[in-house]
């Protein structure tokens, strides 16, 4: 058996670890893990934070993922849908708060079709921003279309490898037509982000593993990864389990250690279950913040999960506020539009 201390140097030295080395990881405490992640992320990406501006634009959504708050089945939310010019006013109100990266997520909402999403595409990328959109499973020519019209990056977390995890949590789902969207994502030339929950009952250890060694085979360019959170209005509500920050925590460094250079958020879920997650992560690993740009009423709508964090302040405070954080721990936000390619 590996030392912890032999595992940590080969990953300084070669960002490869077999799936053995990284269980070892996830099964220590974490604390020089966390060191060396840090270290790694401040001599590959430096320290500044890229800020990116989160439009939560529809909570509409046709799937039924167990562990969402926004799946079709839960008839007590409230939903709404934004009109292609209030999505672009919101990316301009997020581009005068400094924001280089403007981030569009929703449910799968098949109301924004081709046409609709590439008039939203082109109007946000007048204003000299880079652009993200993490909307869900799509066929090839609808990414191919988006790509086309100037969308630089795509977002989809994998969720979980774990097959039969997979089937349990996704009904009508694929883990192989997941996969198949973000090769295809990847094969158009966009910056692929993809990510993984970390907490969902039934899940094991050596899935996460596995889900991170997925990670360094599609050689992402951005991995978020959260604690689940038990929704209530949910088939998982009593699933709390207080050691998901820790294990998300521990994740979020390993993947770290094995790509180095890539962009990895300090996630909302984090600091939702941890006051200072958002820091905690970003001394662990992380070096990307995506506060939200939306009013105070739509945000409150887009309830994946319980509790989220700045329900109450207007974006033009969480910019301040995220800015203090950052500094606080002699960080500084990075100007440039943060592409990891
Ligand atoms: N707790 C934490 N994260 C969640 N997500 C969805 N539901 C939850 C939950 N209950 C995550 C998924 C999705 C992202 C937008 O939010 O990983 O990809
Ligand atoms: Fe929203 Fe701190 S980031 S108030």
């Amino acid at each position: 058996m590996t030392s912890l201390n032999n595992i940590l140097e080969k990953a300084y030295k070669e960002h490869n670890l077999s799936k053995e080395e990284i269980l070892t990881l996830l099964n220590s405490d974490g604390k020089e893990l966390y060191k060396l992640a840090n270290k790694i992320r401040k001599e590959n990406v430096g320290d500044g934070v890229h800020l990116r501006g989160l439009i939560e634009f529809s909570n509409i959504c046709k799937s039924a993922c167990k562990y969402c708050g926004l799946r079709s089945p839960n008839t007590k939310v409230e939903r709404y849908r934004l009109e292609p010019d209030e999505i672009i006013n919101y990316a301009k109100q997020g581009a005068e708060l400094g924001y280089k990266t403007i981030v569009l997520q929703s449910g799968e909402d098949n109301y924004y079709d081709v046409d609709k999403m590439c008039d939203i595409i082109k109007g946000i990328k007048k204003l000299d921003v880079a652009l993200t959109l993490s909307i869900g499973e799509k066929i090839y020519d609808e990414y191919k279309a988006y790509k086309d019209a100037g969308a630089d990056r795509y977002l989809i977390r994998i969720e979980t490898t774990d097959e039969e995890l997979y089937k349990q949590m996704h009904p009508n789902m694929s883990l192989k037509n997941r996969k198949q969207c973000l090769y295809n994502i990847k094969s158009l030339g966009y910056e692929v982000g993809s990510g993984c929950l970390v907490g969902l009952p039934n899940q094991t250890i050596e899935s996460l593993a596995d889900d991170i060694l997925f990670f360094k085979e599609l050689d992402a360019d951005m991995i978020g990864i959260g604690p689940f959170i038990p929704h209530p209005d949910t088939p998982l509500k009593s699933e709390l389990n207080p050691k998901n920050f820790d294990m998300a925590l521990k994740v979020m460094a390993t993947v770290r250690l094995l790509l180095p250079d890539i962009n990895i958020p300090a996630t909302t879920a984090m600091e939702t279950i941890n006051p200072m997650g958002r820091i905690i992560a970003l001394n662990s690993g992380a070096n990307v913040v995506m506060p939200n740009i939306l009013d105070t009423e739509h945000k409150k709508k887009y309830e994946i999960y319980p509790n989220k964090i700045c329900l109450n302040e207007h974006s033009g405070k969480c910019r301040n506020c995220i800015e203090a954080k950052i500094k606080s721990i002699g960080r500084f936000v990075s100007e440039t539009k943060g592409f990891h390619r």
